[in-house]
C-alpha cells in the first residue's frame, strides 16, 4: 500500500504485528522494512515523544548548546533530531540498529555523524562528554523490554560509564494501537550524562 492512502488502521496493523516479543534483530528488522513509511504512520499515531524527549533533555540542560553533543539513541529517521535542533543543540550524533532508518536520518543532514549499533550487543560509543537521550514506551506489552532496558542502564551507571540526569515517565506518548488500550499510552525518556571524555 502507498504511504499516500495508510489509514490509522492501517498504522495500527502494522505497530501490533512489532509490540510482540521480538528479538533485537527482529525488531531492527521490522524498522528496516518500516522505514519508508515510518514517518507518515507514526504522525498519524499522534507520536508525541520527539517532542517530549527534546523538551526534557532541553529543560535538564543550563548550558550552551551550540557546542553540546548529544548520542540520540535509537535515533530512527531523524524525529527527536528535528525537535533538538529547534531547543538550539547544535552537535547531534545518531546510533540505531537499522540500517533503513540511519539512511533516512542521514538523509535529514541534521546529525553530524550517524552509526549503527545493536543495543545490548555492541557497546554504546560513550567515550566523549556529552549528553545521551533514549526513550521507550511504558504500556504493558513493552514492560518486559523497558526494565531490561533499565538494568542495562543501570549496570553502566555502575560501571561509572554516566550518571543519570533524569529517568522521566510522560503521559500522551502516542495514541494506543491495543483493543484493550484507550486513549493515549505513556512512555520514558531517560537522559544520562558522560562526565568523562575517555580516551
Ligand atoms: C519507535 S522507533 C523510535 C525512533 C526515534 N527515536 C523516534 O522517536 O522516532 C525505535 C527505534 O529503535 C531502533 N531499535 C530497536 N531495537 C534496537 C536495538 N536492539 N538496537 C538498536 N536499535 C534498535 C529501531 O530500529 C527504531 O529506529
Amino acid at each position: 500500500m502507498s504511504s499516500e492512502t495508510r489509514t490509522l488502521d492501517n498504522v495500527k496493523d502494522v505497530i501490533l504485528s512489532a509490540h510482540m516479543n521480538l528479538s533485537p534483530a527482529e525488531k531492527v528488522e521490522f524498522y528496516n522494512t518500516w522505514s519508508e513509511n515510518y514517518d507518515k504512520d507514526v504522525s498519524l499515531l499522534d507520536y508525541r515523544a520527539p517532542l517530549l524527549a527534546a523538551n526534557l533533555v532541553s529543560a535538564h540542560f543550563p548550558g550552551e548548546r551550540g557546542a553540546a553533543l548529544v548520542l540520540d539513541v535509537a535515533c530512527g529517521t531523524g524525529l527527536v533530531a528535528a525537535e533538538m535542533k529547534k531547543h538550539g543543540f547544535g552537535r547531534l550524533v545518531g546510533l540505531d540498529g537499522s540500517k533503513g532508518m540511519l539512511q533516512l536520518a542521514t538523509n535529514t543532514g541534521l546529525y553530524e555523524d550517524v552509526r549503527q549499533c545493536m543495543l545490548g550487543e555492541d557497546q554504546l560509543p560513550v567515550t566523549w562528554g556529552g549528553l545521551v537521550c533514549m526513550t521507550t514506551r511504558s504500556n504493558r506489552d513493552n514492560l518486559l523490554y523497558k526494565a531490561c532496558l533499565e538494568q542495562q542502564l543501570k549496570i553502566m551507571e555502575e560501571e561509572g560509564l554516566w550518571s543519570c540526569v533524569t529517568t522521566t515517565e510522560v503521559e500522551e506518548w502516542e495514541r494506543a494501537v491495543s483493543a484493550d488500550e484507550e486513549g493515549y499510552i505513556g512512555g520514558c525518556v531517560y537522559i544520562y550524562r558522560v562526565s568523562d571524555v575517555k580516551p
